[in-house]
């Protein structure tokens, strides 16, 4: 097993990596018969692809509503209509379930004396519905959002964020953890030392920056520290 070396602080994904992102449409699964899952999946996708493109275009948005206009997409495209669906998954949205492992997990990760950090392209809304949702406050020394740099990830200016704010002025003190290829890698390519935590069996992307390190789910982690 890979040890990481030197590492101060973890700082974590939000959305996919501690948070199970497709359990809004799987508690209304039975209102969206067999379509469920590509809504999901579709939801998620273009809420991605909306953060980028808004980064790009220069017309920032925040979370919640980039997450609404991807849903107002997606249900559009499957040609659901039924009225206060939209709400419902909303509303869920602020009442993500933390994935099993990840309340353990941290609590290794404390008892290791590491500065622990969220850093989420979510609202400072949103981001405290659900870390207070799951009971996770007492795990956190900060809980950072893009909202403060007004771009999303995986602008360089967002890593930087987490770096000024832990106080941290050597990226490789950082450990990056994260569920989403793209942003485990674009952190890597900044200098962190990232780990991507593989719950979808995905390949990296065709991008530059390689994690040190993969863990299939957040239990992994605290061998690398
Ligand atoms: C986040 C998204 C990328 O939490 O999952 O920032």
């Amino acid at each position: 097993m890979t040890k990481l070396h030197g590492i101060r602080a973890c700082v974590f994904d939000a959305y996919g990596t501690l948070f199970d992102v497709h359990a809004p449409v799987r508690k209304l699964a039975a209102e969206l018969g067999g379509k469920a899952e590509d809504i999901s999946r579709l939801w998620r996708q273009k809420q991605l692809e909306y953060t980028w493109l808004r980064s790009l275009m220069g017309v920032h948005a925040d979370f919640w509503h980039v997450t609404s206009e991807a849903l107002d997409y997606t249900l559009d495209q499957h040609g659901v209509a039924e009225p206060g669906l939209k709400d419902e998954l909303m509303a869920l949205y602020l009442k993500l379930d933390a994935y099993p492992e990840v309340m353990e997990a941290l609590e290794t990760v404390k008892s290791k004396s590491k500065l622990t950090a969220i850093l989420s392209n979510g609202s400072p809304s949103m981001l405290e519905a659900i870390v207070s949702h799951a009971g996770l406050e007492r795990f956190f020394n900060l809980v950072l959002s893009v909202e403060d740099v007004g771009i999303y990830k995986p602008s360089r200016r967002v890593y930087r964020h987490a770096m000024q704010k832990l106080q941290i002025h050597d990226a490789p003190a950082v450990c990056f953890i994260s569920a989403n290829c793209w942003d485990a890698q674009a952190a890597a390519q900044f200098g962190f030392q990232a780990v991507r935590v593989d719950r979808f069996g995905l390949r990296d992307d065709r991008i530059p920056g390689r994690p040190a390190a993969y863990i299939p789910d957040l239990g992994g982690l605290a061998a690398l520290l």
